[in-house]
């Protein structure tokens, strides 16, 4: 395992100014190997490290990054053709930009919940661990976990007013329009029913 050199640092500086602009994520000529989750071995013990402060802080940036990225996409879709076209972007753009994002960074980013309206974003097993201890003490910034041979960075996703939209109560907080929409593309929908400030999920960022 490699720790992030300064060499990083400015490459981050970089692609930090490049996602503040909103444009797209440039694909990056790095391949990106995908390990599949189910080849760490789930009965392997989850301990929290200490001792990686550096991963701590090139995980917090990176999550920022890739949230400014997001809500910046989700903002210009809202403005250019309201919220149901909103919801059809996430749709088919959410997981391709955190990929995308996941090769310029050599990471794997994953936005994960226990209530998660894509099944792609479903909690594993030692996710659903972190996600507990998150819930239970509120006022954790992030977690860096040594999980076998890998190196998991986790943030808290915290409801903001304008995620209410699509994540809200319904009939209250979350328009019966919006809804609809949300049903027809995500049938097996558990993502609403949330009030601002309410744990809405985790980054998840896999250091290899
Ligand atoms: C325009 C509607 C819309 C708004 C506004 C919105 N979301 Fe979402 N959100 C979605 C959709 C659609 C998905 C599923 C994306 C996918 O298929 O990958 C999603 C997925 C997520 C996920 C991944 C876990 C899951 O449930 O699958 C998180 C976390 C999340 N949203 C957080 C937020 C937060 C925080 C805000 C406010 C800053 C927000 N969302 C605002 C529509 C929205």
């Amino acid at each position: 395992m490699k720790k992030p050199t300064l060499r990083f640092l400015i490459f981050f500086s970089v692609m930090a100014l490049f996602f503040e602009a909103c444009s797209s994520p440039k694909k990056s000529n790095e391949t990106f190997e995908t390990t599949p989750q189910d080849s760490i071995n789930s009965t392997e013990i989850l301990t929290e490290t200490d001792d990686l402060d550096t991963f701590q802080v090139q995980g917090n940036a990176i999550a920022k990054a890739s949230f400014k990225a997001l809500s910046g996409k989700l903002k210009g879709a809202v403005q250019s053709g309201g919220i149901a076209s909103a919801i059809q972007y996430c749709n088919v753009h959410a997981i391709p930009l955190t990929d995308s994002l996941s090769r310029v960074y050599n990471t794997e980013i994953q936005r994960v919940s226990d209530r998660n309206r894509n099944s792609v974003n479903a909690l594993s097993a030692s996710d659903s661990v972190v996600f507990a201890d998150f819930q239970a003490n509120p006022n954790q910034d992030s977690k860096v976990m040594k999980y076998g041979e890998n190196i998991l960075f986790y943030k808290p996703i915290l409801l903001k007013p304008l995620c209410l939209n699509c994540h809200g109560e319904l009939g209250k907080t979350l328009p019966e329009a919006n809804q609809k929409v949300i049903t027809e593309l995500y049938p097996e929908d558990k993502a609403v029913g949330y009030q601002i400030g309410e744990l809405r999920g985790m980054w998840k960022i896999r250091f290899r």
